[in-house]
């Protein structure tokens, strides 16, 4: 994709508003194979997650980016994990269990001034980015580096064949709120910017499944 087709497309991106984020979007029959946000079902296909986020990045205090109805952070809270979330979809409030619910503040995950900088050693933000557009991505990335004291993990869904660091796909089978999804290496470029380096080793441990949809990231200290 040469810049100006890059440009035109993402100037031409609309955001999706929280309202589209209700309790249909998350518990609705849409969902592929009863894929949806209970905490049974998460439970499930969490799988080993939640104890391998305890072992890999020992975290003292855990932000959820994105959390949706809460169902990682209450498995981290289970084991012990100190987990805060912020997601823009009020649903995500009323749909968490009790343990987690008042930890989770109603926000927008590109708005700076939601929580302190350095609050939390651990940023977590998964299967978000994508539905973002890609100037939302880059304040939500900014975001990231900046509340984070340390490290920053993120799954997403990439292009998955790019020609180059431009291109990227605004669209998928699975959900009509997948916007964005980038070059793999494009989206390592806006961290390092923000003065966050990769971690492959962490990466690996991290993609357990081997789907290649993992970044982790570490603060260069200033
Ligand atoms: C597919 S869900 C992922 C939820 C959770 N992180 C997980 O892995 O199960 C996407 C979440 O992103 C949230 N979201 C999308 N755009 C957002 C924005 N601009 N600010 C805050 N949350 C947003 C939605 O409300 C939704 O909860």
């Amino acid at each position: 994709m040469t810049i100006t087709e890059f440009e035109q497309r993402v100037l031409g991106q609309q955001p999706t508003g929280a309202a589209h984020y209700d309790a249909e979007y998350f518990t609705g029959e849409w969902r592929d194979a009863g894929n949806n946000y209970s905490l049974d079902t998460r439970r499930k296909i969490e799988d080993r997650n939640p104890a391998l986020i305890k072992e890999v990045f020992q975290p003292r205090r855990v932000l959820d980016l994105g959390c949706g109805p809460g169902a990682l952070m209450h498995l981290l809270w289970e084991l012990g994990v100190d987990v805060e979330g912020i997601d823009f979809a009020e649903s995500s409030k009323r749909l968490a269990t009790p343990e987690v619910r008042d930890r989770i503040t109603v926000g927008s995950v590109d708005d700076p001034s939601l929580l302190p900088a350095h609050a939390f050693d651990l940023v977590i933000s998964r299967e978000v980015l994508e539905h973002l557009t890609v100037l939302q991505v880059k304040q939500a990335v900014a975001n990231m580096a900046r509340m984070t004291s340390r490290f920053i993990y993120v799954t997403t869904r990439f292009h998955p064949n790019p020609q180059n660091l431009l291109d990227f796909n605004q669209q998928d089978d699975l959900d009509p709120t997948h916007i964005t999804l980038l070059n793999k290496d494009l989206l390592r470029l806006m961290f390092l910017l923000e003065g966050c380096r990769s971690r492959p080793d962490l990466e690996a441990k991290m993609d357990w499944g081997g789907k290649g949809r993992v970044l982790v990231l570490e603060k260069v200290p200033a």
